[in-house]
């Protein structure tokens, strides 16, 4: 197990839609002591509906612009650990809010693992589109380059989710005998 420290900055986690940042999240909270938090529930709680009806009503450029003021206002809270949607972190304004203000952890899976992962539910208008496995290669291949500047890349492929979590929890650690 690991000794890392109260963070003095939040943790955010990115990756794409699958990878676990909800489940893992709430792990490195619970670890860490720290609140967790989910972007996109919060989006759903200052729109009053679900994310699935925020795009279908209104489409996803609202639901972009919903999220990016839900990311900007939990940043100004005390420190916490905070799950992004999987296009969140694509936001050149999210991603330079997080970069001033927060540390960032890229799950990263690979798209097989994410396909399984994600056929347990059914509440992500964009995989309704097109089958799943297309869909996230696409969307991997678009957003590949902006993942890539979080401060932290983590595998999260393995089969189970501690795994993860001891790999987030050591790489803080390498970062804090670093600074
Ligand atoms: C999205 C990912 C979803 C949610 C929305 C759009 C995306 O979040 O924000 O359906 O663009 O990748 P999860 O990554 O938590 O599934």
């Amino acid at each position: 197990m690991s000794s890392v420290h109260k963070p003095q900055k939040s943790l955010v986690l990115i990756g794409l839609m699958g990878v676990g940042k909800t489940t893992v999240g709430r792990r490195l909270a619970q670890a860490l002591k720290l609140q967790f938090r989910d972007a996109d529930e919060e989006v759903e709680q200052a729109a009053g509906r679900s994310v699935s009806d925020i795009f279908e009503d209104f489409g996803e450029a609202a639901f972009r612009d919903g999220e990016r003021k839900v990311i900007a206002r939990l940043l100004e809270e005390p420190p916490m650990v905070l799950a992004l949607g999987g296009g969140a972190f694509v936001d050149e304004e999210t991603r330079a809010r997080i970069k001033a203000q927060a540390t960032s952890i890229w799950l990263q899976a690979d798209v097989e693992t994410l396909v399984k992962r994600v056929s347990r539910r059914d509440t992500r208008p964009l995989l309704r589109k097109d089958d799943p496995e297309t869909v996230l290669r696409a969307l991997l291949a678009k957003r590949q380059a902006a993942y890539a500047e979080a401060d932290i890349h983590v595998d999260a492929s393995g089969g189970s989710h501690h795994i993860t979590l001891d790999a987030i929890l050591r790489a803080l650690d390498d970062r804090e005998a670093k600074t």
